[in-house]
């Protein structure tokens, strides 16, 4: 494309959202077609997802664009477009995507069309900018998390320019709806209903990469559980860093419980779950409709970070030890069946062998169906990166052993506690290792393999538990 065809382009281009990308999605395909005829292929686009559920929900409406850009979708990095779509919660996530961008640059070699290109919450990051501009030159584009629905804009801007594009935003405009999106299952989905983080736990980067907390208004949340519904979708996840406070700065506020009773109402859908509620402001009203809507999931992904109560309002919590003990034990006693969940931080600065052994504590009084145990990392930018005294590496290695052993114990007993019993599974797909197997999600979170076929994916159906295998189950149709 020369660039007076560009600039007359970009002149004509509506300037109100989505009409403006939909305009440049009928430019990009009008050109993936030409280039199609050309090399007598379809231009094949893939994009890889580091991350949480956030960054999953974004890489669907990343595909649903570049579908209507004129793309075919393709597991496979040899393609004409490869995007990273990046995560920085941990240092590890920044470290895998520096690690497979070399590898990118080996298939770029191969395809001078390939285009590379990078966004979400790493992008976030001027330092990490810097470096992919000094060091990883072949990168084409690079976008972050505020700025994900103008991809087609982008993208039919670099193929004007040449040089590495750059659009990084520092905070969010408006959140654009009616954008395409492309469903990883036909038969499940994540709904977003807000976005950003207004917590700022002292460890934790993603309120500096994702910005201020938003909540979606409640019509466009339900305009769009309904389309999925129409579409087949049978189980939504709501998603949000701490759905809790849903509906606080609305015009019109609206609480969590409240949205998920409306949810609930949508017809076609059959199972509604949520990720994740953070421990200071989950309500009685909740609890309630956890307990008494049979839509809402018995699971509940209730994050504990540290069970010291030092420790944690270190880390900015707002809870303490006791505080989170009661509240597990009222969720429990409420909802018996419920399986609990949490994350957990160890060798948080300060972090002594009594603080660890109050996160054991809670671990083994708690009982959780299972956790995601992880090592601090320090993230350049929060507070407790600032912090003096961090935990040495061989004493956190230590801990973090005797934690993952402990929570393994006792996820494995939780799980054999249901053999027996007969529970209805969404079945999501094959068993990638025996034929003759599905492999389904119970209600509570946790998987089941039983014999079936591919005519049983997307179907809910009830299954006998026979056997427990520690963090699964094998079972038989009911
Ligand atoms: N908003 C969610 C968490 C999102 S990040 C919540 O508050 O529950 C997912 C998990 O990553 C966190 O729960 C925490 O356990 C972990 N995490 C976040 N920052 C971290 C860091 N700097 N080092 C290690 N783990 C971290
Ligand atoms: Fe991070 Fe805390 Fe926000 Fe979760 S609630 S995203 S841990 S700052
Ligand atoms: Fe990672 Fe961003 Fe999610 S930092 S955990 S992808 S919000």
């Amino acid at each position: 494309m020369d660039n007076q065809t560009y600039t007359e382009n970009l002149n004509r281009a509506p300037e109100k959202e989505p009409e403006r990308q939909q305009y440049f999605m009928e430019l990009l395909r009008n050109l993936a077609e030409e280039r199609s005829r050309e090399l007598g292929r379809p231009l094949t686009a893939c994009i890889q997802t580091f991350g949480c559920q956030m960054n999953a929900k974004d890489s669907e409406k990343l595909m649903g664009i570049l579908k209507e850009a004129g793309f075919t979708e393709s597991e496979s990095e040899a393609s004409d477009f490869v995007l990273y779509n990046t995560c920085t919660v941990r240092d590890n996530a920044n470290q895998r995507v520096y690690g497979r961008l070399g590898y990118l640059n080996s298939l770029k070699q191969k395809n001078p069309d390939m285009v590379i290109a990078l966004c979400g919450c790493m992008m976030q990051e001027p330092t990490v900018v810097e470096k992919i501009k000094k060091s990883y030159r072949f990168v084409d584009l690079i976008f972050g998390t505020h700025n994900i629905y103008k991809l087609a804009g982008l993208l039919y801007r670099k193929y004007a320019e040449k040089g590495m594009v750059i659009d990084v935003w520092e905070g969010p405009e408006a959140i654009v709806e009616d954008l395409p999106s492309e469903r990883k299952y036909p038969f499940k989905c994540g709904v977003n209903i807000m976005y950003g983080c207004n917590n700022f736990c002292s460890y934790c980067i993603v309120p500096y990469v994702r910005g201020r907390e938003r909540s979606r208004e409640p019509e466009e949340i339900l305009k769009e559980v309904r389309a999925l519904a129409a579409d087949g979708v049978v189980e939504v996840m709501l998603l949000g860093q701490n759905v809790n406070s849903y509906g606080k700065t609305l015009k019109t506020p609206m609480t969590f419980a409240e949205l998920l009773k409306k949810v609930a109402q949508v017809p076609g859908i059959q199972r509604i779950r949520f990720m994740t509620s953070h421990p200071k402001d989950l309500s009685d009203e909740l609890i309630a409709v956890m307990r008494d809507c049979p839509k809402v999931c018995p699971h509940l992904h209730l994050p504990l970070q540290s069970g010291s109560s030092r420790i944690l309002k270190a880390m900015n919590r707002v809870y303490n030890k006791e505080q989170y003990l009661a509240l597990a034990e009222k969720i429990k006693r409420e909802i018996p069946e419920l399986s609990l969940t949490t994350d957990i931080i160890v060798g948080f600065p300060g972090e002594t062998e009594e603080d660890f052994e109050e996160t054991l504590d809670v671990v083994r009084r708690v009982r959780y169906d299972s956790a995601f145990t992880f090592i601090y990392s320090k993230r350049t930018g929060t507070p407790a990166a600032a912090m003096e005294n961090q935990v040495p590496e061989p004493v956190v290695k230590e801990r973090f052993d005797r934690l993952l052993k402990e929570v393994q114990r006792i996820s494995a007993e939780q799980c054999k506690k249901d053999v027996g019993k007969t529970m209805t599974a969404l079945v999501e797909g094959m068993d990638t290792h025996d034929p003759a197997l599905v492999t389904g999600r119970l209600g509570n979170n946790i998987m089941v393999h039983f014999p079936g076929d591919a005519s049983d994916i997307g179907k809910i159906l009830p299954v006998r538990l026979l056997s427990s295998k520690g963090f699964y189950y094998m079972g038989e149709r009911a």
